[in-house]
């Protein structure tokens, strides 16, 4: 049920980890399953995306999409992170089963609440970038409707 790169990322996940004084850290969960993810960011004086780790206590969906989702911010700029969503990680992913999918979720949100963390330690505000939750449960009855 699995794509074979879906399975080739949550058996081989990129870029785990902390990272030391990160520019940004954000902590996401998903009050429904308990699964909870936290993104480290390391963004230069450019605003480039120059390092990201994440760390997740989460199932196999949401190893294999925040996995992809730190390759596909790395070496962004944190406008073209804003535009990575959930959907970009899942197509890079060649897609994911529908009951998996506001698994998802998680990566991006993590991402937007990392980028949240680094705009409000540098005194900034990053364009189109609204508070992130802390609990994305209550996006999914949205989802569902789909
Ligand atoms: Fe919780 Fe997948 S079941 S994130």
């Amino acid at each position: 049920m699995y794509t074979e790169k879906v399975m080739d990322h949550f058996e081989h996940p990129r870029n785990v980890g902390e990272i030391e004084n990160a520019s940004g850290i954000g902590t996401v969960g998903n009050a429904k399953c308990g699964d909870i993810m936290r993104m480290y960011l390391d963004i230069d004086e450019n605003q480039i995306i120059r390092d990201v780790k994440f760390k997740t206590y989460g199932c196999g969906a949401a190893v294999a999409t925040s996995s992809m989702a730190t390759e596909l911010v790395k070496g962004k700029s944190i406008q073209e992170a804003m535009k990575i969503t959930n959907r970009a990680v899942m197509e890079a992913l060649d897609g994911l089963p529908p009951v998996k999918v506001h698994c998802s979720l998680l990566a991006e949100e993590a991402i937007h609440a990392a980028l949240w963390d680094y705009a409000e330690k540098q005194g900034i505000e990053i364009e189109g970038l609204k508070k992130p939750k802390s609990d994305i449960h209550e996006d999914e009855e949205e989802e569902e409707e789909y």
